[in-house]
């Protein structure tokens, strides 16, 4: 039960993942690795994934996690399957289908999904929604700028111009956005603006309702509340700090540099 979830995403973004686990699980251990070196993982082709991913589960697995959550559209939507063959002995989970199930449960007639390029091209929300309600129009939209803007911080200057450029064609097309990406939860104030008055569904929030009923099913809810969370990066420390620190409560944690094999 006292044995950590392993946590990871290409940057900052699996951060929004940690800040809906620690809210719903406040005392479960957590470790966090945020693959900077590799970021951004959405250019990126599934053999590139699956290897970067595969390192981050190894090291998991050697930390003894009791299980992994892929804090990552990208990695979710492309490789979780192959991860899941590859290792067996270790239960990995991706944010899809608990996205899915919160934007099904909004019972809407369209929506827009925002993703990476390598999440777009796998075609796995659209084809997901269509499995489970075929009456549904999903529009997909590549937007490979905003990952980038959110990791070097320059979101916190507001970053209005692309997103217009972005999202202006659906205005008033959309009943609804998919944040399918989980940088793009850091954007909502902003997204809002450009596209208000839909329903926002988050890739980011779904997902701890998941871990909890796994952990609450396998009977390994930590009762302990002496906690701790662990944030590595492996990019430089200072960046991933600076801009994660405008929706990351830091409040005694440190971020250190991991080198991954
Ligand atoms: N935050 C990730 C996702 O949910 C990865 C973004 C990236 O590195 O391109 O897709």
């Amino acid at each position: 039960m006292e044995r950590a979830i392993g946590v990871f995403d290409s940057g900052v973004g699996g951060l929004t993942v940690l800040n809906s686990i620690r809210s719903l699980l406040p005392n479960e251990n957590i470790i966090y690795i945020g693959d900077n070196y590799h970021c951004p993982y959405g250019d990126k082709t599934p053999e590139q994934l699956f290897e970067y991913a595969s390192g981050i589960v190894e090291y998991f697995i050697e930390q003894n996690v009791k299980l992994i959550v892929l804090a990552c559209n990208t990695t979710s939507s492309t490789v979780l399957e192959s991860l899941q063959v590859a290792y067996p002995q270790i239960t990995i989970i991706g944010v899809i289908d608990a996205t899915v199930e919160d934007f099904i449960s909004r019972k809407v007639d369209n929506t827009l999904v925002i993703a990476t390029s390598a999440t777009i091209k796998s075609k796995k929300y659209p084809d997901t929604i269509k499995q489970i309600d075929s009456s549904i129009k999903t529009y997909s939209l590549a937007t490979p700028k905003l990952v980038p803007l959110v990791e070097s911080g320059m979101y916190k200057e507001g970053i209005y111009e692309v997103l217009h450029e972005y999202l202006d064609n659906y205005l008033g097309k959309v009943q609804s956005i998919i944040l399918g990406c989980t940088h793009y939860p850091i954007l909502k104030e902003q997204i809002k603006r450009v596209l208000p008055n839909i329903e926002y569904v988050s890739s980011s929030e779904a997902i701890s309702k998941n871990v909890k009923a796994f952990l609450a099913d396998k009977n390994l809810l930590n009762i302990n509340s002496d906690n701790y969370i662990k944030i590595y990066t492996t990019g430089e420390t200072e960046e991933f700090r600076y801009s994660s620190s405008g929706f990351f409560d830091y409040t005694g944690l440190k971020v250190e540099h991991i080198v991954i094999k």
